[in-house]
């Protein structure tokens, strides 16, 4: 068959095309690296410049701390490789702001971030806007053949300043906590409801399921690849655990129980001297917690929020029940037989953060920015009432220390059949 000569228009058209897709994923990247960048300074604007410096632990970083480094990382890893006649805002930020990317150079103390007065918030305001300036540039002016490494940057550098959003809440809760005058960070915050309905347990479908991200839009690299995994026959809370059954487990003495502990549990609840959740206090003989909105009385209804992996555990043995195993929650979430997965705590499960069979750090300094912390944390699924739209997913692994609670880190139990 004789092929048809294709008209000059259709010869322009094609030859355009590539550049008109370009050009409209450069207008999507732009207007999400707008969005994302606003977000942090709506979350810093309920925040007076001395707010903005105190770090209250070595594990929270001072808000400004928070502006200042993922500003950094876009100029670290997009504009100083990729923008040739990018000018480092100030020589003295990589030192300052690179958190513990060791293959970026050397690094300040993080336990001291909040000894640096100067540069002051100002000059972080200033860095953000530089930085702004110059990524904006460059999302608009990548040549095509190296847009698509340039747009993989600027996406996990969004995903990465969505991080810190909300360890900017949890950061600064911390400090508010250890104020005696119990500052108020938003006094409009409201806790948010739990889902109402029938409570009790459902089943997850047993057998093996495929787990993990399965390439369709971002995700982190400890989220692949995804694999095969085998679930018991077990079912999983639909509710998440609330307050006023940790009224309970504290009525029933469990923080003088020493059987129900695991042995480093217990020793923490022994060393910090624990008698209920984080930022619970007793005041008048009614227990009240800090909250975003300031110190307020326990809500029986509300799902328990600041609980260590430790206190998990015990109230999962408490009940005669365990945590479920990160696999197992996530093929209940993938089921939608839970309520409340994502937007008010994220769940402990009782899955070690280990990497996937095959997993594989991507080459180079981003290649530290989950593997290296595959050891002696645990594992937590969902996503909390901090977590910026946007960012949860049903493969999303977030990991910490199982004495840590200043996270909003609740918990759902799971039983097997
Ligand atoms: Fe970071």
């Amino acid at each position: 068959m004789a092929r048809t000569a294709m008209s000059p228009a259709t010869r322009d058209e094609l030859a355009r095309e590539p550049k008109r897709s370009v050009d409209k994923e450069r207008e999507t990247w732009l207007q999400a690296f707008r969005r994302v960048r606003a977000e942090t300074e709506t979350r810093a604007a309920h925040l007076s410049a001395e707010d903005q410096i105190v770090q209250s632990m070595a594990d929270a970083s001072p808000t400004k701390w928070h502006r200042a480094h993922v500003t950094w990382f876009f100029e670290q890893f997009l504009l100083v490789p990729y923008d040739l006649v990018y000018r480092i805002f100030d020589e003295r930020f990589p030192f300052l702001f690179n958190s513990y990317y060791v293959a970026a150079g050397p690094r300040h103390a993080r336990p001291q971030r909040g000894l640096i007065t100067r540069p002051n918030g100002e000059d972080v305001t200033a860095y953000r806007a530089h930085v702004d300036a110059a990524v904006e540039r460059l999302i608009g002016e990548v040549p095509a053949t190296e847009a698509q490494r340039v747009f993989s940057i600027v996406e996990i550098g969004l995903h990465h300043e969505q991080q810190h959003q909300e360890l900017l809440i949890t950061d600064i809760l911390h400090a508010f906590a250890q104020n005696p005058t119990d500052p108020v960070y938003d006094a409009n915050w409201r806790p948010p409801r739990a889902t109402q309905g029938p409570r009790g347990f459902v089943e997850v479908p047993s057998g093996i399921h495929v787990v993990g991200h399965n390439g369709d839009g971002f995700c982190f690299d400890n989220e692949t690849p995804c694999h095969d995994e085998l679930i018991p026959q077990v079912r999983i809370a639909r509710h998440l655990v609330t307050n006023g059954e940790w009224l309970e487990f504290i009525a029933a003495g469990a923080y003088t129980t020493p059987s129900l502990w695991l042995s480093d549990g217990w020793a923490t609840v022994q060393t910090e001297a624990w008698q209920g959740p984080g930022y619970w206090r007793r005041k008048d003989d009614i227990w009240q917690v800090m909250t975003l909105a300031g110190f307020k009385p326990v809500d029986p209804a509300t799902p328990v929020q600041h609980v260590s992996y430790y206190e998990a555990d015990a109230f999962a043995r408490f009940a005669g029940k365990h945590l479920p195993s990160e696999t197992e929650w996530e093929v209940a979430a993938r089921a939608n037989v839970m309520a409340d997965a994502f937007g008010i705590a994220w769940q402990w499960t009782r899955s070690a953060y280990l990497p996937y069979p095959g997993y594989r750090a991507v080459e180079g300094a981003l290649g530290e920015y989950n593997g290296k912390f595959m050891v002696s944390q645990m594992v937590l699924r969902g996503s909390s009432l901090a977590t910026p739209e946007g960012h949860e997913r049903l493969s999303y692994r977030n990991f910490f220390y199982p004495s840590a609670r200043w996270q909003f880190s609740g918990l759902r139990l799971a039983e097997f059949v």
